[in-house]
């Protein structure tokens, strides 16, 4: 998977499909990008990086070294020596200079692939995995720095990250660090990301990529609502069947940057990393600094093909819980049916009537605890509030037990209220800048990570929880972002280290976690969807989508979500009707087949909705049964996009051996006097006969050929936001 030629210079790693090459050139060993795309033959070619022509390399021409810097493809930026475009490092010496530039010392090749200290990181599982270590030194000022590469050739991706080392005999400052810098042609591209807002989290943004930086980021303390932490940038009228592109996901769950910069020279500097503003990390003599992964993919397939590779990637190298390859049980949250007014009898009756219709857990949301009646007291009081469940934890959790259903839970471990006892004893555990009064949201402070008295009280309130009932489940909710970056704890100095440690530390709370609770089924939540990122996967093997319910938003959240990120973690549950969010209604059976391609549940008060609709509840848990193995592990296909055709939506899951597939057809808007819709299946096998039922329509026997070429004819539905179910499975 990775060779070096010697006589050249250059290192090729080849997946499946791709090769990704870098050379060394010139005697003071720059390292370049020389090729990423379709996988291509070893004939060493360091003409890409353009050093047969003018500036040329400096011991060439060494009056032009500036114009050197500022145009070689690199991997790894210096800063202020004479590159101008973004830089991969940046520091503040014991000079309190800031300058750098890094070049080629050493590699090695190793089998196998190393864990990250601290960090979510993906790991090799069954499948061989190289990976490359490339040692590069700016020798004025002692530092040190590896670059990883390791290539997972089955799913065409290649994983990078970056250690960095301080050799000096003084302190250094890190005040940046890209985990992945790529310089390439500029041909007509754009740039793909993931925009949201709450409630409309990770919708897809297509731009053109106009001279200068476009980027996105977050500054937030998580990752996510606004700007999820991937980019991919696409071949200009890029389908999912067609287009190049390339895709650049990163596993971290803070602060990052991500960005495309197309130079003075039609040149692309694509950039990705911990974000470098609040970011300024410490190192003593001999410490080092561990930059988290970026997971690189290629497909010239277009979007289908990148989304597979990134699906297959995640399930297979990147979520470790036992969970991953399980049906999960079908939930019923009571956020959306009582909000924070419940007790005991009322989670009761739920859970009755929850399990008379094939309900398998209750999960008890927000408002147990201190002495919560709203948003606005008790984080960090994590006892129960005896007031509301009567009896206890305890008793509740076994009355449900006995009802015969699992039990689960809501915590908000990261965060304390003004109004609670933990803030009133330690008002320095919260996240503030001491010459300023702090900010709240939701009427609450983030408590400050960095501190590990704060983290153990945090890890004893959640494990104490756990331990007093049979509690199977937890949803660990992040209700408000990070401002004020202060810390009472952290030195003058180490300001800068706060949003980093505070990531680190909520790594480290759930890895003792699931440790310590090795048979949870953890689903992470920040406020909906505003830490759906993949370093939150590598903890928890699903995370709640978004707090919009509503099954018509959830088309295109879904869509947006689904281009990186398997189905098999994004939370998605029926709720009632008007939803809460966009005031919609949509037909009940409409809202369980959306939910079907995440992980199913329901989000709403069983005793209040309509016979009607509980009556459907128990099909439509026969019918998660019935696929969730095939949408859990299955092959995602995007037929169409109502974000795209404003009118209806198509997914379509194959199973890996294309025995069968289930379609979602969802019929947004009705059409009057219509015929019906041509549809083409993909991913079949073309030799393979298939039978095909849709619902209420005769069944029918095809060759995958025909299904995929001539397609299938889907009978206008009448209404709006109308939904089919269509199963094909092989003869
Ligand atoms: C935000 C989550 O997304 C909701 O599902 C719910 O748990 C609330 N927080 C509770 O405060």
């Amino acid at each position: 998977m990775i060779t070096y030629n010697r006589e050249k210079r250059i290192f090729k790693l080849d997946t499946a499909n791709t090769t990704y090459m870098m050379g060394v050139v010139d005697d003071e060993k720059f390292l370049g990008h020389v090729y990423y795309g379709d996988r291509i033959s070893d004939d060493g070619v360091d003409y890409l990086m353009r050093i047969y022509e003018m500036p040329y390399v400096p011991t060439q021409n060494p009056r032009d070294r500036g114009s050197f810097l500022d145009t070689f493809p690199t991997e790894f930026a210096g800063s202020y020596l004479g590159d101008y475009r973004e830089g991969s490092i940046r520091v503040r010496d014991k000079f309190g200079h800031e300058a750098v530039q890094m070049t080629y010392r050493s590699h090695e090749i190793m089998s196998g692939k190393s864990a990250l200290k601290g960090l979510p990181s993906t790991f090799p599982g069954d499948e061989g995995v190289e990976t490359l270590a490339i040692t590069m030194a700016d020798d004025s000022i002692g530092l040190e720095a590896v670059l990883y590469y390791s290539v997972f050739e089955k799913e065409d991706c290649i994983v990078r990250s970056v250690t960095v080392k301080n050799n000096d005999d003084a302190p250094i400052h890190l005040t940046k660090i890209m985990s992945m810098t790529m310089d390439m042609d500029s041909e007509d591209f754009e740039l793909l990301t993931l925009h949201g807002s709450w409630a409309r989290e990770r919708q897809i943004d297509i731009r053109p990529l106009g001279y200068g930086k476009n980027s996105v980021g977050s500054l937030r303390g998580e990752s996510s609502h606004q700007e999820n932490p991937f980019m991919a940038v696409v071949d200009k009228g890029t389908t999912q069947d067609r287009g190049r592109v390339y895709g650049f996901s990163f596993v971290y769950s803070g602060n990052f940057i991500a960005q495309a910069e197309k130079t003075q020279f039609d040149s692309l500097r694509l950039s990705m990393g911990i974000h470098p503003d609040c970011f300024d990390f410490k190192l003593e003599t001999g410490d080092s600094f561990v930059a988290p992964e970026v997971v690189m993919t290629y497909s010239n397939a277009g979007l289908g093909k990148m989304t597979r590779n990134y699906h297959d990637m995640y399930r297979q190298h990147l979520i470790r819980s036992p969970y991953k390859n399980r049906k999960r049980p079908v939930l019923i949250n009571n956020w959306e049916a009582t909000y924070f007014d419940f007790d005991t009898d009322k989670l009761l009756d739920i859970a009755r009537e929850a399990k008379s219709v094939g309900i398998e857990m209750l999960v008890m949301d927000d408002g147990w605890f201190g002495r919560r009646l709203d948003d606005n007291s008790s984080l960090g009081d994590w006892y129960v509030n005896e007031e509301k469940i009567k009896g206890g934890l305890k008793y509740l959790v076994d009355e449900v037990n006995k009802i015969g259903l699992k039990f689960g839970i809501w915590m908000e471990p990261e965060m304390v209220s003004p109004d609670s006892d933990l803030y009133r004893a330690h008002p320095d555990w919260a996240i503030a800048l001491p010459n300023r009064t702090p900010s709240r949201s939701r009427n609450q402070f983030v408590l400050d990570l960095s501190r590990p008295e704060v983290v153990e009280y945090v890890y004893g309130c959640i494990s104490s929880v756990l331990k007093s009932a049979n509690i199977e489940y937890l949803k660990w909710d992040m209700n408000r972002q990070i401002c004020d970056p202060g810390s009472l704890y952290l030195g003058k100095e180490n300001q800068g280290e706060l949003c980093h440690r505070f990531v680190m530390a909520v790594y480290e709370l759930q890895e003792r976690l699931i440790t310590d609770f090795p048979e949870l089924l953890l689903e992470n939540c920040s406020g909906g969807g505003g830490r759906f990122d993949p370093g939150m996967l590598y903890y928890s093997p699903q995370i709640w989508c978004s707090d919009d319910t509503d099954a018509i938003e959830r088309l295109k959240i879904q869509e947006g979500t689904a281009l990186v990120y398997p189905l098999s973690t994004m939370g998605a549950h029926v709720s009632d009707c008007p939803n809460h969010i966009t005031g919609r209604v949509t037909p009940f059976k409409t809202r369980g087949d959306v939910a079907l391609l995440g992980t199913f549940g329901y989000e709403l008060d069983v005793t209040k909705i309509s016979k009607d609709e509980v009556d459907q509840i128990p099909a439509q848990i026969e019918t998660y049964h019935k696929y969730n193995d095939l949408v859990r592990e299955g092959d995602y296909y995007r037929l169409a996009s109502f974000r795209e055709n404003h009118s209806f939506d198509c997914v379509q899951i194959v199973s890996k051996d294309k025995s069968e597939a289930l379609i979602v057809f969802v019929q947004v808007h009705g059409r009057p006097n219509c015929h019906s819709r041509n549809l083409r299946l993909d991913g079949l096998d073309p030799e393979k006969i298939y039978k095909v039922e849709a619902e209420n329509e005769e069944i029918i026997t095809l060759h995958g050929d025909t299904l995929m070429k001539a397609g299938l004819m889907i009978a206008n539905p009448w209404g709006d936001n109308v939904s089919i179910l269509i199963h094909v499975h092989q003869v």
